[in-house]
């Protein structure tokens, strides 16, 4: 199988007329920014959503959005969307693999085996599960259909006091470069987006950062502030259209350049220094030093 050529014209390949799309946790934050940008590219819209208020609000603001009320962590969800979507459109083109949460950000000696099976499963083993339901409705839609997974920048780096979150995160950079694999030859595209600090419910700026120190966002931040949900909604139109046909196993990094800077920070006079004078920090993990 020969993957599509995005030769179509580039006005046209954000247009998804026809084609079915699955965000899960799409009720707020950054699933439903990806959902509401694949609204407005005319998809058929299909949301997994936990949270009966945030479930009633997405249906309400999305009109002609279908939104399924249910946990995607519990085994045999992923048949019953599958059944629920093949009954409606017989074929799933885009599967966003959105749910996922740092649960608990504290030391990982102070982890009990319960909470760090509660991380991984709610990072990566739902999305395993999910993702293995819904394969055969992506391969009705191929060549052409795409997975993509939301992990995060700490995915590609290391963060203190949230070890698991990210060991979790880094597997699905793993599962994604390995399906990418196994699924190119039918023309089925698997890749990432990978947020860096976007203002969402998980995590509120106005809540994580204190005001004093949000003056310094563009010192901390290359492109000058954190991210907006938005932004990861742009990627993933990108990700699962024709522009990006040739695009596979790969992560999108929607960090505002922040992994490029990796260490390196702006002084208040624009300079550049890996030894930052700020006091105080971002967001404080309390006991992630000890
Ligand atoms: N916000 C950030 O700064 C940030 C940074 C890096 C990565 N991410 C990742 O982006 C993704 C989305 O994050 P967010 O900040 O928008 O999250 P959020 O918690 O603000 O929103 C998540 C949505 O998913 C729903 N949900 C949660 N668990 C569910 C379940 N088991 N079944 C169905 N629905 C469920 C919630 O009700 C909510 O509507 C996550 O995978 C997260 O790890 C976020």
């Amino acid at each position: 199988m020969t993957a599509a050529n995005p030769s179509a014209p580039f006005a046209q390949a954000l247009d998804f007329t026809g084609r079915t799309v699955l965000v899960t946790g799409g009720g707020v934050g950054i699933g439903r920014a990806i959902a509401e940008a694949f609204a407005a590219a005319c998809a058929r819209l299909i949301i997994a959503e936990i949270d009966p208020a945030n479930a009633d609000a997405v249906e309400a603001a999305i009109p002609g959005a279908r939104v399924i009320r249910c946990d995607v962590r519990q085994r045999g969800v992923g048949r019953l969307l599958a059944d629920r979507i093949a009954a409606e459109t017989g074929k799933l083109d885009v599967l966003v693999n959105n749910v996922g949460h740092f649960l608990h950000a504290q030391p990982f000696s102070t982890l009990t085996d319960a909470q760090m099976d509660e991380i991984v499963d709610v990072n990566l083993g739902q999305l395993l599960r999910i993702t293995s339901a819904l394969l055969p409705l992506l391969r009705k839609a191929a060549p052409g259909s795409s997975i993509i997974n939301v992990t995060s920048i700490e995915a590609h780096r290391g963060i203190p006091g949230c070890s698991v979150y990210a060991a979790g995160k880094w597997g699905v950079t793993g599962f994604t470069k390995s399906l990418a694999l196994e699924l190119a030859p039918e023309g089925i595209r698997v890749n990432d987006i990978a947020p860096e600090t976007t203002d969402t419910p998980q995590l509120a700026l106005d809540y994580v950062i204190p005001a004093e120190n949000r003056t310094h966002e563009e010192r901390w931040i290359p492109l000058g502030r954190f991210g907006q949900p938005a932004d990861c909604a742009g990627a993933a139109l990108y990700l699962a259209s024709p522009l990006a046909a040739w695009v596979t196993g790969t992560a999108l990094h929607v960090d505002g350049g922040a992994l490029a800077a990796a260490g390196w920070y702006r002084t208040p006079q624009g300079e550049w220094t890996n030894t930052p004078l700020i006091s105080g920090n971002g967001i404080v993990i309390p006991g992630a030093a000890g």
